[in-house]
C-alpha cells in the first residue's frame, strides 16, 4: 500500500514529534543506546561475510539510531517509511557518508506490514532490517490479536531471507541504567523483568513472538525520554535455504 498526502507527518510512531525528540536526545540521552545498536548492526550477516548488495530498511525514519559504518556496506538501500520528512532528514544525517561510499538510496512511502511480499518483490537477495518499527505497530489502531498475528507470521513470510530487527518489547515510566543482556532463546516477559530486578507495570509492545523462539538475541535498554525507559530486543535471523 502506497501512502499519499501528509498523513505520515503526524503518525504516532514517527513524523514531527519523533524527529523533534530525536534532535533533542540523540547526542546525549540516546548515546548508550545508539552505541549498542551500532554494535548490533556490526554483527549483521553482511559484516559476517554474507554479501548482500541490497539493504531494505523498514521504518528507518532519518536513521537517527543507525550508523554510517553499517549503511555503507551496501550498494543499494531501499527505505520503506510512510513519513514524508524521512528522506530529507535521512539525507542530512547519512547522505555525506553514503555519497562518499557511492551507495544509492531510494524511498517508498508505504506501510510495509500491509503487503510485505509485494514490497520485497523483485529485490535480489536483500538483507532486511526492521528499524525499531515492530514495537510501534500496536499504536496504529489495530486489534491486539491482529498485531500479534501479523508480527508472529513475519518469520514465515521472510523464511527465505536474512533479516534482523531491533524493536521495543516493554516500556515503563522509569529512569534507570540497565545493562545489555544476551539470551540464547526467547525469555518470557516475567523472567526478563526479574532478571533486571524490575517490578511495576510495564507496557507490552506485543512483539514477544516477532523473532523466532530459538534465536539468540540481545536486550538493550533505551532511555527514550528522561522519564521513560524501553527494553529493546535485537536479533538477526538467517534464511532457511
Ligand atoms: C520509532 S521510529 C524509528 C526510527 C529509526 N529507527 C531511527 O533510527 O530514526 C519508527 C518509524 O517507523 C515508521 N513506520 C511506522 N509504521 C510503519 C509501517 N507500517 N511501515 C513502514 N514504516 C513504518 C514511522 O514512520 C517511523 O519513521
Amino acid at each position: 500500500m502506497q501512502i499519499s498526502s501528509l498523513s505520515g507527518l503526524f503518525n504516532i510512531t514517527g513524523g514531527l514529534i519523533w524527529h523533534a525528540r530525536a534532535l533533542r536526545f540523540r547526542y546525549r540521552l540516546w548515546r548508550p543506546f545508539r552505541e549498542n545498536i551500532k554494535d548490533f548492526l556490526g554483527s549483521a550477516p553482511q559484516i559476517n561475510s554474507k554479501h548482500h548488495t541490497n539493504l531494505v530498511l523498514i521504518g528507518p525514519s532519518a536513521g537517527w539510531c543507525l550508523s554510517d559504518e553499517f549503511l555503507i556496506n551496501y550498494k543499494q538501500i531501499i527505505c520503506i517509511d510512510p513519513d514524508p520528512l524521512a528522506p530529507i532528514l535521512f539525507n542530512l544525517v547519512h547522505g555525506k557518508a553514503l555519497r562518499r561510499a557511492k551507495v544509492k538510496v531510494s524511498w517508498r512511502r508505504a506501510d510495509f506490514f500491509a503487503d510485505p511480499q509485494g514490497q520485497l518483490m523483485g529485490l535480489e537477495d536483500p538483507l532486511i532490517l526492521f528499524c525499531n518499527v515492530a514495537g510501534q505497530f500496536f499504536l496504529q489502531n489495530h486489534s491486539e490479536e491482529h498485531v500479534k498475528y501479523v508480527l508472529s507470521q513475519m518469520k514465515y513470510v521472510l523464511s527465505n531471507k536474512d533479516w534482523g530487527s531491533f524493536h521495543d518489547l516493554y516500556s515503563a515510566p522509569l529512569r534507570r541504567d540497565l545493562p545489555i543482556r544476551i539470551y540464547s532463546s526467547r525469555p518470557d516477559g516475567k523472567s526478563l523483568l526479574m532478571d533486571y530486578g524490575l517490578t511495576g507495570a510495564w507496557l507490552d509492545h506485543l512483539t514477544g513472538e516477532f523473532l523466532p523462539q530459538a534465536l539468540e538475541r540481545r536486550i538493550i535498554a533505551w532511555q527514550l525520554k528522561p522519564e521513560r525507559v524501553h527494553l529493546v530486543e535485537a536479533g538477526w535471523v538467517y534464511a532457511q535455504k
